[in-house]
């Protein structure tokens, strides 16, 4: 009945011929919203504020509604709370008092509260619907339920959803979910599968409400809007770093319960920094409607984000949370919680446009103020001897300011000295300004621009929602390439002490940030030495010891050291070699324990002589180049793309011949040995780099490999025990013909090895490492305080 009231109504309202927004809705008819968890905070705050801005645009547009709160309280206790929540409802500023009260008072009438637990509970309201429609003689446009519950309830919703509430045939169902979308990888994927049994890909919203920012819906279009300025600076020339922060002072005093198993990696950088990342980074769709473009762009850059480790990563706590976590969880004073409340991560995008440019993410609570933005900060390559003042001297950047701070409104600043941006669709520019500054510029440097109308993000969502336009929501492949992005980096760090902040200006510099090459960490070095450390054990009062080992040369340090050292006298080598005969001859080990001095000399030798090192390989596994598991492929992503060495200075093994590998007859061995041969004066490499495995192996010359086999010739095939079985290998008369030969042994897994090493007597049938003796050259050990003391 009172449907018909609210036609009367619309008509009367449309003649007034007020200019809402109007959104667009596939056929008009009745529309049933339904939030269940529609009496909690999230409904409160601002589903209902939102789905009241989506009936005051509807107006006049032929759609009619009914509301319903879900819940699981009965229908008698959560009826007055549901009506105290509608009644805050508020019109936006360019509607009169007199026609928000009529519209306010109307939308009241169509909002009822449900129980929604049993099955029984959702037939009961299918059938609600169906009646009302039957009555009032309508057809249906859709049904909209919005899930503000615990995640856990999800699958649960969604089934009895499908089997109870789906619409009529025509019209369209869309359900909306909330983060979190899992913890991890895994459960994400759970989530996925179980919500997929119940619903389409394209019925499901999975909100990421800062979509719904202001400014941050119009990253996509500003970049498109003014392309004329950005194509050309747009890149890894031109970007000096992207930085996207989001600092807030508030404690999670209360929610301890939900943060302390989440954290702020999974509370914000998984979803909401990294949907801003993918807007910064991400190709310009063709078609910036088509949410299958967006999706799928943003699924490319997603795909091409380096894994994150724990280099990339500082985490932080806040000093009262310890015992905020003690309180809430009814824990004992012993009791610690490692979850971050803070986290500085370090993201690169492994694309020629972007290489090398670095993009922070940074985030945390109980910091000194509350703002959100994303900088890009361009390189300036203007030197001012004089005049700082000057435009020319100063930032080059764009902030996507999403609000607070000390601009305290969404903006979007285009500092002076780059361009003057097209003005955005329904924005306006600003230009009287207080005396603020933003981002170290004074704001009258920037060209301004902010919404003419300030929304909140869930009422433009919701908008979105009801026009069925996905871009602005997460579709389930996006979702689960973001969690394989940020999986690993949360596995690592979950052991990893975070730092203790004080809180708010207190910090001071304690979270100050370093960017080291493709590594971050604290700018400060916060040395805790707790009294047992300090007694000193005798390998603390040296750095670097040197000795002999099996009667050949060692030099032992602490494994930074260790690096630093064997890094310094690799350069020695080379200088020295090149000085004499004008090239340095270095062959090189796969594995995991040489890509530290890898990251050494790339970070730190900027004067090694790479154009006149060739690079050779000790061993390759017989596995494609490209593949990760190939020797080749670590040494190039570690080493040599980070490094001015020519091409034709490189040498990979030949393990792949006529499309297949390393058979025997492709004389692949033999081949390598004749570029040897040829390049290499009296094939004596100048510098070998060997590791030990925990069997004895170096180089692949396995423990049982016919080592005598090869006696004559320098490269052979071998058998690894371990897959990849198939190897090719430098032969011991490859590697004692050499000038110098350093063997690497890191860890404290090594320590048993060392040990046994230390008495054997050689053989190399048994222990290949032993058969490692240099005729006319160095043998020198590297091996590190954990490998050597244990
Ligand atoms: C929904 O439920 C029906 C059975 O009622 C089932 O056949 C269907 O696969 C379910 N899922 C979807 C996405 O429709
Ligand atoms: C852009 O995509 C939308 C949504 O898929 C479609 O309706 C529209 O026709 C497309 N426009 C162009 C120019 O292709
Ligand atoms: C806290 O834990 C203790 C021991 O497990 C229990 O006896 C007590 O009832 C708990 N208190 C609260 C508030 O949960
Ligand atoms: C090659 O090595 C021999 C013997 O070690 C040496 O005499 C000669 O000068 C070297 N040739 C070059 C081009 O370095």
């Amino acid at each position: 009945m009172f449907v018909t009231v609210l036609l009367l109504l619309v008509t009367l309202c449309a003649q007034g011929g007020h200019g809402e927004e109007k959104v667009e809705a596939q056929r008009p008819g009745h529309v049933s919203v339904v939030i269940v968890g529609g009496t909690g905070d999230l409904a409160k705050k601002y589903l209902w504020q939102g789905f009241f801005e989506l009936y005051v645009s509807q107006v006049g547009s032929g759609n009619t509604f009914s509301f319903y709160a879900g819940g699981l309280s009965p229908v008698d206790q959560a009826t007055p709370v549901l009506f105290e929540i509608l009644k805050a409802a508020f019109c936006l500023k360019h509607i009169s008092e007199e026609r928000c009260a009529v519209l306010k008072e109307q939308f009241l009438r169509l909002a009822q509260y449900r129980q929604l637990k049993t099955l029984e509970d959702y037939q009961e309201l299918a059938k609600h619907i169906e009646k009302q429609l039957q009555e009032e003689g309508m057809a249906e446009a859709g049904r909209l339920f919005y899930l503000s519950v615990p995640a856990f309830a999800y699958a649960d919703i969604a089934d009895k959803i499908n089997n109870s509430c789906r619409p009529t045939s025509g019209a369209w169902l869309r359900v909306v979910l909330e983060k979190p979308f899992g913890h991890d990888f895994r459960s994400a994927q759970v989530l996925a599968s179980q919500l997929g049994n119940s619903l389409k890909d394209k019925e499901m919203y999975r909100i990421d409400h800062y979509l719904g920012k202001q400014v941050v819906s119009k990253i996509l279009p500003f970049r498109i809007e003014n392309k004329k300025f950005l194509d050309p600076i747009w890149n890894k020339y031109h970007i000096e770093r992207m930085e996207i922060v989001l600092k807030e002072t508030l404690d999670v005093k209360g929610r301890i319960a939900f943060y302390d198993q989440y954290g702020v990696i999974r509370d914000v950088l998984q979803n909401h920094m990294t949907e801003v990342m993918t807007l910064l980074t991400m190709q310009l769709p063709l078609n910036l409607s088509s949410s299958e473009e967006v999706a799928h762009n943003k699924l490319q850059i997603l795909s091409s984000l380096l894994p994150l480790g724990k280099n990339q990563a500082v985490i932080g706590q806040y000093q009262a949370y310890k015992t905020e976590v003690q309180q809430e969880l009814n824990k004992t004073k012993d009791h610690i919680s490692v979850t971050p409340t803070f986290a500085a991560v370090l993201a690169h995008v492994d694309e020629a446009q972007y290489d090398g440019v670095p993009i922070l993410l940074i985030s945390g609570k109980m910091l000194d103020e509350r703002v959100g933005y994303a900088r890009i900060l361009f390189k300036n390559d203007i030197f001012c001897l004089q005049n700082h003042n000057n435009i020319h001297c100063k930032p080059k950047q764009i902030v996507f300011y999403f609000g607070h701070g000390s601009l305290k409104y969404p903006a979007i600043l285009v500092s002076k000295n780059l361009f003057k941006p097209a003005l955005m669709d329904e924005w306006k520019e600003v230009t009287e300004h207080t005396d603020v500054s933003v981002l170290g510029l004074p704001i009258s440097d920037y060209y301004v621009q902010t919404p003419t109308v300030q929304r909140e993000a869930y009422a433009e969502l919701i908008a979105h929602i009801f026009a069925g336009h996905k871009n602005s929501f997460i579709s389930t492949e996006n979702l689960l390439a973001s969690w394989g992005l940020w999986t690993p980096l949360l596995n690592g760090l979950a052991s990893s002490f975070p730092r203790i902040y004080p809180g708010g200006t207190d910090n001071e510099d304690l979270l100050d940030i370093r960017l080291k090459g493709n590594d971050i960490s604290y700018n400060s070095e916060v040395v805790i030495i707790s009294p047992d450390q300090m007694g000193g054990t005798s390998a603390n009062n040296f750095q670097v010891m040197q000795g002999k080992y099996r009667s050949a040369d060692m030099v032992s340090a602490w494994a930074e050291e260790l690096v630093e050292r064997l890094a310094a006298d690799l350069q020695e080598a080379a200088e020295a070699a090149v000085r004499e005969g004008g090239v340095f001859h270095l062959a090189l080990s796969g594995g995991s324990t040489p890509l530290a001095l890898f990251h050494r000399l790339v970070l730190h030798h900027f004067s090694f002589p790479w154009r006149n090192t060739h690079v050779w390989m000790v061993d390759e596994r017989c596995v494609p180049l490209t593949e990760l598991e190939s020797n080749f492929h670590s040494l190039h992503d570690h080493l040599l793309q980070h490094v001015r060495i020519p091409y034709y200075n490189i040498h990979p093994m030949p393990v792949q011949l006529n499309q297949r590998l390393c058979v025997e007859e492709d004389g692949a061995a033999l081949l390598y040995e004749k570029e040897i041969n040829k390049l290499v004066n009296g094939s004596r490499f100048h510098f070998v780099l060997l590791g030990v495995g925990y069997d004895g192996h170096t180089a692949s010359l396995f423990p049982g490999t016919k080592v005598d086999g090869h006696e004559e010739s320098l490269v052979a095939l071998t058998e690894s025990p371990v897959k990849p079985h198939q190897r090719m290998s430098l032969t011991f008369s490859a590697i004692n013909q050499a000038h110098q030969v350093s063997l690497l042994v890191m860890g404290k897994g090594k320590h048993e090895l060392i040990t046994q090493l230390s008495r054997m007597k050689d053989n190399p049938n048994k222990w290949p490492v032993t058969g490692v003796r240099p005729a006319n050259g160095r043998l020198v050990w590297y091996i590190d305080y954990d490998a050597l003391l244990g």
